[in-house]
């Protein structure tokens, strides 16, 4: 009896041990398919070993998965795998494995990062505005995002308490970390005192999330009226010099501030503006700048505290500032987005004077100055409030659309209010497009 149970053992073995290596044959012989393409792009000697290595382990699965899924996975090690399986380059392991049964029910875990990084500063009375942000961050995107929100201690619990508290289906799309407001040591008080509280702490985000590859930063002031994807993909056509886009201050110099006021360098015509700004830090933090206070040029680390003090006399918006004069000594370095990225009352409050909303509708909008919280900017306020006052769950265009446009029509004594089928325009498509995934789900 114990003589069959040994031989019926070993031939489970034996015939595990062939299954094996039929398995591997087969990888083989694919990779060296795919090896061939390799070596005919990298020309570097050690890139082509390196890559001919990743491929070596390319999948006898490949058939069974998508090509998204492998470079998903790529920047994942599980090099203790793959002498016996030879299981993907793409370094799909156990992680992947799982990752890719979880990857349904909580978006944002990928290996390979679909996800929109991005960035806010709260500090002061700031919390429900923040959140309003978040909110319509989330409202109209379709791909995952991660929030940095970079805040004074004591908002730390307001925000986890209501970001958790936000349905299920929410919070899959979304995930967050809270970060206090951390300064440099030698100067803490004069970063802290520049401009608003807090605000110059942007400046420190490439030094602070060192990990990070690309970050979108948003003021606080700022509505989201389509996905943020959008803005996200703007990173893909940087060229090879550009390490961060924003949008200018004007588009009309006649009432432009820094090209009438500025006592100090500032990037082109008319200055740019740094409430929506869009970040490859892993360039920002490799790049030297050409500067004037040295000959050679500084890194982002060696170049802001020299640069605050030589022009604190001289700078009135703050960190905006030091970027303006940054990128007027590397203007190659920045991507400048047209203003329907980041829509200001300076754009309609004595006329309509960004003329690709009037195409295109406002994609963002930043209501800087205060507007979403005084009486002079209406329309600006009406679309605060009426995300602010919209509930996830019920339909956008009845509780969120309708009662803006309706809010809209009160505001028609301002200049914005007669321009404010832009603010509507753009929205309206989001709109549609998530209801329309609504009800195809259903
Ligand atoms: C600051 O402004 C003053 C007055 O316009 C100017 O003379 C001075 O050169 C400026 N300082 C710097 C560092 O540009
Ligand atoms: C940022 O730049 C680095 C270095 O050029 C590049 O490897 C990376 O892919 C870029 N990130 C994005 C999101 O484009
Ligand atoms: C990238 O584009 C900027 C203008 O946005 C330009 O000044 C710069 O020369 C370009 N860089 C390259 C490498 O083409």
């Amino acid at each position: 009896m114990r003589c069959y149970l040994h031989a019926f053992l070993l031939c489970v073995v034996l015939t595990f041990v062939s299954l094996l290596y039929v398995f591997s044959q087969l990888t083989s012989t694919l990779e060296d398919r795919d090896g061939r393409s390799v070596s005919e792009q990298d020309v570097p000697d050690r890139r082509r070993h390196d890559t001919g290595h990743l491929r070596r382990k390319r999948p006898g699965l490949a058939g069974l998965r998508e090509r998204e899924r492998l470079d998903r996975c790529k920047s994942q090690s599980v090099s203790y795998w793959n002498p016996f399986w030879r299981l993907p380059a793409g370094v799909c392991g156990v992680n992947c494995l799982l990752d890719s049964r979880e990857r349904k029910s909580s978006v944002g875990k990928g290996i390979r990062d679909e996800r929109s990084h991005l960035a806010v500063v709260a500090c002061g009375p700031r919390l429900e505005e923040t959140l309003t942000m978040l909110k319509s961050s989330i409202l109209f995107s379709k791909k995952p995002l991660h929030f940095y929100i970079f805040a004074e201690d004591d908002l730390h619990d307001s925000f986890r308490n209501v970001l958790e508290s936000w349905p299920t289906t929410v919070q899959a799309k979304f995930t967050f970390a809270i970060y206090p407001i951390t300064f440099p040591k030698e100067n803490v008080n004069e970063w802290k005192k520049l401009f608003k509280p807090c605000a110059s702490q942007r400046l420190f985000l490439p030094l602070i999330l060192k990990e990070v590859d690309s970050l979108l930063y948003v003021d606080t002031d700022i509505l989201f009226l389509q996905p943020v994807e959008h803005i996200w993909s703007l990173l893909s056509q940087f060229n090879t010099t550009h390490l961060a886009a924003m949008a200018p201050e004007h588009e009309e110099p006649r009432i432009g501030w820094y090209n009438r006021f500025a006592r100090h360098p500032y990037y082109g015509k008319t200055g740019i503006n740094s409430g929506v700004m869009l970040m490859n830090m892993t360039r920002l933090r490799e790049k030297s700048f050409k500067n004037d206070m040295t000959a050679v040029a500084l890194r982002w680390e060696e170049i802001l505290m020299p640069l605050l003090q030589k022009y604190k006399l001289n700078i009135t918006w703050g960190d905006q500032d030091l970027l303006n004069i940054i990128f007027h000594h590397n203007p190659e370095s920045l991507y400048v987005f047209p203003c329907q990225w980041n829509y200001r009352p300076d754009h309609c409050i004595y006329g309509s004077n960004c003329q690709p909303a009037e195409q295109q509708g406002v994609f963002i909008l930043h209501g800087n100055r205060g507007v979403y919280h005084d009486d002079k900017q209406p329309a600006f306020r009406a679309v605060y409030q009426a995300i602010q006052k919209y509930s996830f769950g019920e339909g956008m265009e009845t509780s969120l659309l309708q009662p803006l446009e309706a809010s809209l029509q009160a505001t028609t004594h301002t200049y914005c209010g007669r321009t404010s089928h832009l603010f509507t325009k753009r929205l309206k498509q989001s709109i549609m497009s998530v209801e329309q995934d609504i009800t195809q789900r259903k």
